[in-house]
Protein backbone atom coordinates (compact mmCIF):
# COMPACT_ATOMS: atom_id res chain seq x y z
CA UNK A 1 0.00 0.00 0.00
CA UNK A 2 2.63 2.38 0.96
CA UNK A 3 4.79 1.50 -2.08
CA UNK A 4 1.37 2.40 -4.36
CA UNK A 5 1.03 5.62 -2.31
CA UNK A 6 4.56 6.86 -3.03
CA UNK A 7 4.31 6.15 -7.00
CA UNK A 8 1.08 7.91 -7.19
CA UNK A 9 2.07 10.58 -5.48
CA UNK A 10 5.32 10.68 -7.34
CA UNK A 11 3.16 10.21 -11.08
CA UNK A 12 1.25 13.61 -9.90
CA UNK A 13 4.21 15.58 -9.25
CA UNK A 14 5.41 14.37 -12.55
CA UNK A 15 2.82 15.22 -14.85
CA UNK A 16 2.57 18.54 -12.75
CA UNK A 17 6.34 19.05 -14.25
CA UNK A 18 5.90 17.71 -17.11
CA UNK A 19 2.63 19.39 -17.89
CA UNK A 20 0.75 15.88 -18.90
CA UNK A 21 -3.06 15.27 -18.56
CA UNK A 22 -3.98 11.95 -17.32
CA UNK A 23 -7.48 10.56 -18.99
CA UNK A 24 -8.71 7.16 -17.75
CA UNK A 25 -11.43 4.74 -18.63
CA UNK A 26 -14.29 3.88 -15.81
CA UNK A 27 -12.52 0.09 -16.51
CA UNK A 28 -9.14 1.08 -15.40
CA UNK A 29 -7.96 -0.24 -11.85
CA UNK A 30 -8.66 2.06 -8.97
CA UNK A 31 -5.05 2.97 -8.44
CA UNK A 32 -4.94 4.83 -11.79
CA UNK A 33 -8.27 6.08 -11.55
CA UNK A 34 -6.93 7.80 -8.76
CA UNK A 35 -4.01 9.81 -10.93
CA UNK A 36 -6.34 10.49 -12.98
CA UNK A 37 -7.04 13.83 -14.12
CA UNK A 38 -10.29 13.05 -15.85
CA UNK A 39 -12.43 9.57 -15.87
CA UNK A 40 -15.03 8.43 -18.71
CA UNK A 41 -16.57 6.70 -21.00
CA UNK A 42 -15.13 6.66 -24.77
CA UNK A 43 -17.48 9.70 -25.81
CA UNK A 44 -16.65 11.58 -23.11
CA UNK A 45 -12.84 11.05 -22.83
CA UNK A 46 -12.67 11.81 -26.42
CA UNK A 47 -14.11 15.00 -25.90
CA UNK A 48 -12.11 15.83 -22.48
CA UNK A 49 -8.91 14.79 -25.01
CA UNK A 50 -9.76 17.85 -27.47
CA UNK A 51 -10.70 20.29 -24.68
CA UNK A 52 -7.98 20.01 -22.72
CA UNK A 53 -5.01 22.57 -22.52
CA UNK A 54 -2.16 20.12 -22.13
CA UNK A 55 0.03 19.10 -24.87
CA UNK A 56 0.29 16.26 -24.41
CA UNK A 57 -2.37 13.25 -23.03
CA UNK A 58 -1.38 9.87 -21.60
CA UNK A 59 -4.14 7.80 -22.14
CA UNK A 60 -4.90 5.13 -19.57
CA UNK A 61 -7.18 2.72 -21.26
CA UNK A 62 -7.83 0.65 -24.56
CA UNK A 63 -5.37 1.21 -27.77
CA UNK A 64 -8.28 2.19 -30.28
CA UNK A 65 -9.53 5.08 -27.48
CA UNK A 66 -6.15 6.26 -27.56
CA UNK A 67 -5.94 6.44 -31.13
CA UNK A 68 -9.52 8.40 -31.30
CA UNK A 69 -7.93 10.89 -29.12
CA UNK A 70 -5.04 10.89 -31.67
CA UNK A 71 -7.69 11.36 -34.36
CA UNK A 72 -9.26 14.52 -32.70
CA UNK A 73 -6.39 16.19 -31.66
CA UNK A 74 -3.67 15.42 -34.48
CA UNK A 75 -1.59 18.56 -32.36
CA UNK A 76 -1.09 16.64 -29.51
CA UNK A 77 0.71 13.86 -28.70
CA UNK A 78 -0.77 10.52 -27.03
CA UNK A 79 0.74 7.83 -24.84
CA UNK A 80 -0.74 4.82 -23.58
CA UNK A 81 0.90 3.10 -20.91
CA UNK A 82 1.07 -0.22 -22.50
CA UNK A 83 0.83 -0.21 -26.44
CA UNK A 84 -0.25 -3.93 -26.21
CA UNK A 85 -3.92 -3.18 -24.39
CA UNK A 86 -6.26 -4.20 -27.23
CA UNK A 87 -9.79 -4.86 -27.36
CA UNK A 88 -11.23 -8.56 -28.84
CA UNK A 89 -14.81 -6.62 -30.48
CA UNK A 90 -12.13 -3.73 -31.91
CA UNK A 91 -10.16 -7.15 -33.46
CA UNK A 92 -13.74 -8.76 -34.62
CA UNK A 93 -13.37 -7.17 -37.91
CA UNK A 94 -10.06 -6.51 -40.58
CA UNK A 95 -9.69 -3.80 -42.91
CA UNK A 96 -9.87 -6.37 -45.49
CA UNK A 97 -13.37 -7.48 -44.41
CA UNK A 98 -14.64 -4.26 -44.18
CA UNK A 99 -13.58 -3.19 -47.56
CA UNK A 100 -15.56 -6.62 -48.67
CA UNK A 101 -18.54 -6.08 -46.96
CA UNK A 102 -18.69 -2.40 -48.31
CA UNK A 103 -18.22 -3.87 -52.10
CA UNK A 104 -21.27 -6.13 -51.76
CA UNK A 105 -23.55 -3.08 -50.20
CA UNK A 106 -22.09 -0.36 -52.56
CA UNK A 107 -24.95 2.23 -51.79
CA UNK A 108 -25.16 1.60 -47.80
CA UNK A 109 -23.89 3.53 -44.99
CA UNK A 110 -21.31 2.06 -42.84
CA UNK A 111 -22.07 3.15 -39.46
CA UNK A 112 -19.16 1.82 -36.89
CA UNK A 113 -18.62 1.45 -33.12
CA UNK A 114 -16.22 3.41 -31.66
CA UNK A 115 -14.26 0.25 -30.48
CA UNK A 116 -12.62 -0.52 -34.00
CA UNK A 117 -9.00 0.67 -35.37
CA UNK A 118 -8.28 4.07 -36.62
CA UNK A 119 -7.79 2.16 -40.09
CA UNK A 120 -11.29 1.00 -40.01
CA UNK A 121 -12.92 4.61 -38.96
CA UNK A 122 -11.36 5.69 -41.84
CA UNK A 123 -13.55 3.55 -44.14
CA UNK A 124 -17.02 4.53 -41.88
CA UNK A 125 -19.27 7.28 -42.96
CA UNK A 126 -20.37 7.62 -38.88
CA UNK A 127 -18.68 6.66 -35.90
CA UNK A 128 -21.12 5.81 -33.01
CA UNK A 129 -21.13 5.02 -29.25
CA UNK A 130 -22.87 3.01 -26.63
CA UNK A 131 -24.43 6.39 -25.62
CA UNK A 132 -25.75 7.76 -28.88
CA UNK A 133 -25.41 4.35 -31.39
CA UNK A 134 -29.52 5.08 -31.92
CA UNK A 135 -29.33 8.95 -32.65
CA UNK A 136 -26.35 8.08 -35.25
CA UNK A 137 -28.92 5.23 -37.05
CA UNK A 138 -31.53 7.49 -36.55
CA UNK A 139 -30.35 10.59 -38.36
CA UNK A 140 -29.92 8.68 -41.47
CA UNK A 141 -32.60 8.58 -44.17
CA UNK A 142 -34.79 5.54 -43.90
CA UNK A 143 -34.50 4.44 -47.83
CA UNK A 144 -30.43 4.09 -46.77
CA UNK A 145 -29.26 0.82 -46.04
CA UNK A 146 -26.81 0.45 -43.32
CA UNK A 147 -23.84 -1.60 -42.36
CA UNK A 148 -23.23 -1.87 -38.80
CA UNK A 149 -19.94 -2.86 -37.47
CA UNK A 150 -18.76 -4.64 -35.18
CA UNK A 151 -20.74 -5.74 -32.32
CA UNK A 152 -24.24 -7.53 -33.09
CA UNK A 153 -25.75 -7.09 -29.56
CA UNK A 154 -25.19 -3.65 -29.86
CA UNK A 155 -26.53 -3.50 -33.70
CA UNK A 156 -29.13 -5.54 -32.95
CA UNK A 157 -30.50 -3.54 -30.12
CA UNK A 158 -30.15 -0.49 -32.29
CA UNK A 159 -32.62 -2.17 -35.00
CA UNK A 160 -34.92 -3.14 -32.42
CA UNK A 161 -35.42 0.30 -31.19
CA UNK A 162 -34.94 1.92 -34.30
CA UNK A 163 -37.84 -0.47 -36.08
CA UNK A 164 -34.78 -0.60 -39.00
CA UNK A 165 -35.29 -3.13 -41.49
CA UNK A 166 -32.61 -2.42 -43.91
CA UNK A 167 -29.45 -2.41 -41.58
CA UNK A 168 -26.98 -5.56 -41.82
CA UNK A 169 -25.02 -6.19 -38.81
CA UNK A 170 -21.63 -7.85 -38.43
CA UNK A 171 -21.09 -10.46 -36.22
CA UNK A 172 -18.36 -9.38 -33.80
CA UNK A 173 -18.58 -9.38 -29.70
CA UNK A 174 -16.71 -8.04 -26.54
CA UNK A 175 -16.02 -11.75 -25.02
CA UNK A 176 -16.15 -9.98 -21.46
CA UNK A 177 -19.61 -8.68 -22.00
CA UNK A 178 -20.82 -11.86 -23.84
CA UNK A 179 -19.70 -13.51 -20.96
CA UNK A 180 -22.37 -12.44 -18.53
CA UNK A 181 -24.52 -15.17 -18.86
CA UNK A 182 -28.48 -14.82 -18.86
CA UNK A 183 -28.68 -17.37 -15.41
CA UNK A 184 -26.11 -14.83 -13.46
CA UNK A 185 -28.62 -11.99 -14.21
CA UNK A 186 -32.30 -13.69 -13.56
CA UNK A 187 -30.70 -15.04 -10.10
CA UNK A 188 -29.34 -11.68 -8.67
CA UNK A 189 -32.85 -10.15 -10.29
CA UNK A 190 -34.78 -12.65 -8.69
CA UNK A 191 -33.60 -12.37 -5.05
CA UNK A 192 -33.71 -8.51 -5.08
CA UNK A 193 -37.16 -7.10 -6.87
CA UNK A 194 -36.22 -3.65 -5.76
CA UNK A 195 -33.24 -3.15 -7.59
CA UNK A 196 -32.73 -1.39 -10.63
CA UNK A 197 -30.60 -3.32 -13.34
CA UNK A 198 -28.37 -1.69 -15.78
CA UNK A 199 -26.94 -3.11 -18.76
CA UNK A 200 -24.24 -1.99 -20.98
CA UNK A 201 -25.51 -2.40 -24.85
CA UNK A 202 -22.02 -4.99 -25.61
CA UNK A 203 -24.32 -7.58 -23.28
CA UNK A 204 -25.31 -10.42 -25.54
CA UNK A 205 -27.33 -12.41 -23.25
CA UNK A 206 -29.21 -9.90 -22.34
CA UNK A 207 -30.54 -8.99 -25.92
CA UNK A 208 -34.02 -9.83 -24.77
CA UNK A 209 -33.92 -8.05 -21.82
CA UNK A 210 -32.68 -5.24 -23.89
CA UNK A 211 -35.70 -5.41 -26.12
CA UNK A 212 -37.74 -5.03 -22.83
CA UNK A 213 -35.77 -2.08 -21.49
CA UNK A 214 -36.44 -0.17 -24.25
CA UNK A 215 -39.89 0.19 -22.27
CA UNK A 216 -38.30 0.58 -19.06
CA UNK A 217 -38.61 -2.94 -17.32
CA UNK A 218 -37.65 -6.57 -17.33
CA UNK A 219 -39.47 -9.14 -15.20
CA UNK A 220 -40.88 -6.36 -12.96
CA UNK A 221 -37.12 -4.22 -12.32
CA UNK A 222 -35.97 -1.17 -13.74
CA UNK A 223 -34.01 -1.81 -16.53
CA UNK A 224 -32.11 0.88 -18.39
CA UNK A 225 -29.27 0.36 -21.15
CA UNK A 226 -26.52 2.86 -20.81
CA UNK A 227 -22.79 3.62 -21.89
CA UNK A 228 -20.14 2.94 -19.11
CA UNK A 229 -20.70 6.79 -18.07
CA UNK A 230 -24.27 7.02 -18.33
CA UNK A 231 -24.88 4.14 -15.73
CA UNK A 232 -22.69 6.00 -13.22
CA UNK A 233 -24.99 9.33 -14.02
CA UNK A 234 -28.11 7.02 -13.73
CA UNK A 235 -27.42 5.65 -10.52
CA UNK A 236 -25.85 8.79 -9.26
CA UNK A 237 -29.56 10.44 -9.96
CA UNK A 238 -31.72 7.19 -8.59
CA UNK A 239 -33.46 7.20 -5.60
CA UNK A 240 -33.12 3.50 -5.64
CA UNK A 241 -30.77 1.63 -2.84
CA UNK A 242 -29.95 -1.57 -5.18
CA UNK A 243 -28.08 -2.05 -8.59
CA UNK A 244 -27.40 -4.86 -10.33
CA UNK A 245 -24.71 -3.98 -12.97
CA UNK A 246 -23.98 -5.43 -16.27
CA UNK A 247 -20.72 -4.63 -17.51
CA UNK A 248 -17.15 -5.16 -16.52
CA UNK A 249 -16.27 -4.89 -13.13
CA UNK A 250 -14.26 -2.05 -12.49
CA UNK A 251 -16.76 0.68 -13.01
CA UNK A 252 -18.22 -0.30 -9.45
CA UNK A 253 -15.26 1.41 -7.69
CA UNK A 254 -16.54 4.88 -8.64
CA UNK A 255 -20.10 3.71 -8.34
CA UNK A 256 -19.24 2.90 -4.60
CA UNK A 257 -16.93 5.90 -4.57
CA UNK A 258 -19.60 8.25 -5.16
CA UNK A 259 -22.65 6.85 -4.11
CA UNK A 260 -21.83 5.20 -0.06
CA UNK A 261 -25.01 4.33 0.87
CA UNK A 262 -26.61 2.64 -2.37
CA UNK A 263 -25.33 -1.23 -3.47
CA UNK A 264 -23.99 -2.40 -6.19
CA UNK A 265 -23.95 -6.02 -7.42
CA UNK A 266 -21.98 -6.95 -10.45
CA UNK A 267 -23.89 -9.06 -12.88
CA UNK A 268 -20.91 -11.27 -13.31
CA UNK A 269 -18.02 -11.18 -10.97
CA UNK A 270 -15.57 -12.72 -13.92
CA UNK A 271 -16.53 -9.64 -16.07
CA UNK A 272 -13.15 -8.50 -16.05
CA UNK A 273 -11.28 -6.99 -18.98
CA UNK A 274 -7.71 -8.38 -19.06
CA UNK A 275 -6.37 -5.70 -21.68
CA UNK A 276 -7.91 -2.72 -19.56
CA UNK A 277 -6.25 -4.21 -16.69
CA UNK A 278 -3.19 -4.07 -18.69
CA UNK A 279 -2.23 -0.61 -17.16
CA UNK A 280 -0.77 -0.85 -14.35
CA UNK A 281 0.72 2.20 -11.88
CA UNK A 282 3.90 0.80 -12.32
CA UNK A 283 3.51 1.03 -16.40
CA UNK A 284 2.25 4.41 -16.29
CA UNK A 285 5.34 5.75 -14.43
CA UNK A 286 6.93 4.07 -16.88
CA UNK A 287 5.27 5.87 -19.65
CA UNK A 288 5.60 9.35 -18.12
CA UNK A 289 8.97 9.93 -16.70
CA UNK A 290 10.52 8.27 -20.02
CA UNK A 291 7.69 9.59 -22.17
CA UNK A 292 7.41 6.84 -24.17
CA UNK A 293 4.14 4.87 -26.53
CA UNK A 294 3.53 7.60 -28.78
CA UNK A 295 0.30 6.40 -30.30
CA UNK A 296 0.55 7.55 -33.77
CA UNK A 297 -2.23 7.64 -36.43
CA UNK A 298 -0.36 7.97 -39.80
CA UNK A 299 -2.29 11.91 -41.34
CA UNK A 300 -4.13 10.40 -44.30
CA UNK A 301 -5.76 7.61 -42.37
CA UNK A 302 -6.69 10.16 -39.54
CA UNK A 303 -7.58 12.71 -41.73
CA UNK A 304 -10.55 9.97 -43.05
CA UNK A 305 -11.14 8.66 -39.72
CA UNK A 306 -11.53 12.04 -38.47
CA UNK A 307 -14.60 13.09 -40.14
CA UNK A 308 -17.05 10.08 -39.17
CA UNK A 309 -16.41 10.77 -35.69
CA UNK A 310 -17.22 14.26 -36.26
CA UNK A 311 -20.70 13.48 -38.03
CA UNK A 312 -21.12 11.48 -34.59
CA UNK A 313 -19.97 14.48 -32.52
CA UNK A 314 -22.39 16.37 -34.37
CA UNK A 315 -25.64 14.59 -33.79
CA UNK A 316 -24.94 13.49 -29.80
P1 LIG B 1 -18.11 2.95 -22.96
O1 LIG B 1 -17.96 3.85 -24.12
O2 LIG B 1 -19.54 2.77 -22.54
O3 LIG B 1 -17.26 3.40 -21.81
O4 LIG B 1 -17.66 1.48 -23.36
C1 LIG B 1 -16.40 1.20 -23.79
C2 LIG B 1 -16.10 -0.24 -23.80
O5 LIG B 1 -15.06 -0.69 -24.19
C3 LIG B 1 -17.12 -1.13 -23.31
O6 LIG B 1 -16.63 -2.40 -23.22
FE1 LIG C 1 -12.95 -4.19 -25.68
FE2 LIG C 1 -14.67 -5.63 -24.29
FE3 LIG C 1 -12.45 -4.78 -23.13
FE4 LIG C 1 -14.41 -3.02 -23.75
S1 LIG C 1 -14.50 -4.68 -22.26
S2 LIG C 1 -12.21 -2.78 -24.12
S3 LIG C 1 -15.16 -3.93 -25.65
S4 LIG C 1 -12.59 -6.24 -24.83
Amino acid sequence: VQQSSSLKEEIIRLKKEKDVVILAHNYQIPDVQDIADFTGDSLGLSRQAAKVPQKTILFCGVHFMAETAAIISPEKRVLIPDLEAGCSLSDSITIDELRNWKKQHPNAITVGYVNTTAEIKSELDYCCTSANAVNVVKAIPADKEILFLPDMFLGSYVAKVTGRKNMFIWAGECHVHAGIKPEDITEKLNSLKDAEFVIHPECSCTTPMMYDAAAGSFDGNKVSILSTEGMLNHVHNSKAKNFVVATETGILYKMKQQNPDKNFIPASEKAECQYMKMITLEKVYDALIQEKNQVIVPKEIADKARTAIERMLAIS
